[in-house]
């Protein structure tokens, strides 16, 4: 049987790794592409969920964090920074924790979830609350990693990139070729830039990392979808916004450091990046636990909002192939299905309580 090695060891010949090279990993990467049956119906083309809630740390840092740690070994780094919405910091700890390093996240006070900060706690991780927006804690970050001998492991990190792109391979190796659109939420924007690479390079021949040919993969590149919270929506207003506000906290951020190669994503690919309202958010994060069976955090749940408000308004084809990544796993921040399950278009299960007797559990179905 074929075991998954992670992302570097899957796709070294496409990333900037030797031979001698000692590969931090923890199996990140292969994650499923689940037919989306409800989202197919809705809109007559093919939906697919690419699921990175399946990752080690539960997001798809994971892929961009083996890299980044891998290389901050080789460099002989003795400790990693990053600024974090929750995610990224969960990721850094635990990848850091396996390569014998120590890790410092900058983590805006009381805007991440409990769980990802069980996870940075949970890993030792140094971590310095601040008082202050995500775009705060990235700008500490960076002086933090000029200043002292500390590596930046946020996606200015080109290594982040580098690894993150692996997913779009994934997905065109699981359907046999690209899809027609690709849906993403975009926050700090690193995940549709390190996608857009991804496509362009497997659509493309180029040279290995030992110098071999490589022959394309894909005949195409999708189209790029992006979908910000509309309170934290800069790239769709052209301009950085003060005091980004959305129940997403993972996306809760106002001024992307990759502004730039998101918007040449969209642009290159034809597509566009548009705004969800938090409300759009819970629906299409109700719409997958209840409809699809994929439990995502809210942040997540920004992309299939998107295609959702597309769908309304008649702009998604029928009879292509559509990939929506959901980028983190429900049980980062559970609350929102408890809250949800109040929403008058939940589907979710009310919990009874009855004494243990056969009769009476028979009797409350
Ligand atoms: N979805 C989730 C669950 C995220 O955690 C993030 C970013 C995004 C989407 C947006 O991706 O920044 O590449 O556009 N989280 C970062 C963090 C900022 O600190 O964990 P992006």
């Amino acid at each position: 049987a074929h075991v998954w090695k992670g992302v570097i060891n899957e796709y070294r010949d496409r990333l900037p790794v030797t031979e001698q090279t000692e590969v931090v990993t923890m199996g990140e990467g292969g994650t499923p592409l689940i037919r989306a049956r409800a989202l197919s119906e809705l809109t007559g083309s093919a939906v697919w969920l690419k699921f990175e809630g399946m990752n080690p740390t539960g997001s798809f840092k994971d892929r961009g964090m083996t890299m980044a740690i891998t290389k901050a070994k080789e460099e002989g780094a003795k400790a990693v920074v990053c600024a974090s919405t929750g995610n990224t910091s969960a990721s850094a700890a635990a990848y850091a924790k396996q390569a014998g390093m120590r890790c410092a996240v900058l983590v805006p006070e009381g805007k991440i979830s409990m769980g990802k900060m069980s996870q940075a706690v949970a890993h030792g991780a140094d971590i310095i609350q601040i008082d202050g927006n995500f775009d705060n804690c990235l700008e500490v970050a960076r002086k933090l990693s000029e200043s002292y001998p500390v590596f930046l492991v946020n996606s200015v990190n080109p290594y982040r990139i580098e690894g993150q792109k692996t997913a779009a391979f994934e997905v065109v190796d699981t359907l046999g070729d690209a899809p027609d659109i690709h849906v993403l939420p975009v926050g700090n924007a690193g995940n549709i830039t390190a996608y857009w690479k991804g496509y362009r390079e497997y659509a493309q021949e180029s040279t290995a990392t030992d110098g071999t040919a490589l022959p394309a993969v894909a005949t195409h590149t999708p189209v790029m979808w992006g979908f910000q919270a509309e309170g934290a929506a800069p790239l769709v207003l052209g301009h950085p916004v003060t005091e980004p506000e959305t129940i997403a906290t993972a996306i809760r951020i106002g001024n992307p450091a990759s502004w730039d190669t998101a918007v040449a994503a969209r642009d290159e690919s034809g597509g566009l990046i548009d705004s969800v309202t938090d409300d759009e958010i819970l629906e299409a994060h109700r719409w997958l636990s209840s409809r699809e069976g994929v439990f995502v955090e809210p942040g997540s749940a920004a992309s299939v909002a998107g295609l959702l408000k597309q769908a309304r308004a008649g702009k998604v084809p029928s009879g292509k192939t559509i990939v929506a990544t959901v980028t983190g796993h429900g049980l980062k921040d559970p609350q929102w299905a408890i809250k949800g399950a109040e929403a008058e278009d939940a589907q979710a299960a009310e919990p009874k309580r009855v004494t243990f007797d056969v009769v009476s559990v028979a009797a409350a179905l």
